[in-house]
C-alpha cells in the first residue's frame, strides 16, 4: 500500500482540484475504493470526477440501483457503485461489474466494505480514497493504491 497524496478539502474547489488529479491516475479498467463515514463526501466526489471526464449529465447517488454508468465523451464510460444496500458480497456480480471491468470502464464505488470480499478476489490492484474529518470539522482526503498479493 502506498500514499500518492493527501489533500485538505476546504471548499468545494479543493474536491474539484483533486478530482483533476486523480481523473489522470485512474486508467480504463481502474477501480476507485471510496471509503468515509456517512456524508464524507464520496458521492460528491465522483460528481467531481465524472466532470473532469466531461460528463455533463447529473451524477446522483445510486441508492437504489446501486449503480450507474455514464459515457465519457473521449471513451468508456464511468460506473458509480453505491454498495451501501449490498446484502451480500456475491451480490456485486449481479451489478455487471465484471463486463465493466472487462470492457475498460472506470469504476467508482462507494462503500466497498459491502463487498470486500469479492473486490479482494477480483481487484487487487485498485485505488483507494480515504476521506475523513478531523476533530475541527476539517475534511481530508488521502489517495492510496493498493497491491494485494
Ligand atoms: N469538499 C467539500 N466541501 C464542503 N461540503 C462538502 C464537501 N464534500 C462534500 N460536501 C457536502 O457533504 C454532504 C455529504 O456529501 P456526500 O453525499 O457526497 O457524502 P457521501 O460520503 O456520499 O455520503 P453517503 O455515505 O451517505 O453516501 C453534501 O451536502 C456535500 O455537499
Ligand atoms: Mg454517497
Amino acid at each position: 500500500m502506498q500514499t500518492l497524496l493527501t489533500r485538505a478539502l476546504e471548499t468545494l474547489d479543493d474536491t474539484a482540484a483533486l478530482a483533476a488529479e486523480v481523473a489522470t491516475l485512474l486508467a480504463p479498467g481502474g477501480v476507485l475504493l471510496l471509503t468515509g463515514d456517512l456524508g464524507a463526501g464520496k458521492t460528491t466526489f465522483v460528481q467531481a470526477l465524472a466532470r473532469e471526464y466531461g460528463i455533463t449529465r447529473t451524477v446522483t447517488s445510486p441508492t437504489f440501483t446501486l449503480a450507474n454508468e455514464y459515457p465519457i465523451p473521449m471513451g468508456g464510460k464511468l460506473v458509480h457503485y453505491d454498495l451501501y444496500r449490498l446484502a451480500v458480497p456475491s451480490g456485486l456480480y449481479d451489478l455487471g461489474f465484471e463486463d465493466a471491468l472487462e470492457y475498460g470502464a472506470r469504476l467508482a464505488i462507494e462503500w466497498p466494505e459491502k463487498a470486500q470480499s469479492v473486490l479482494d478476489l477480483e481487484v487487487p490492484q485498485r485505488l483507494r480514497l480515504n476521506l475523513t474529518t478531523d476533530q475541527n470539522g476539517l475534511r481530508h482526503a488521502e489517495l492510496l493504491k493498493e497491491h494485494l498479493s
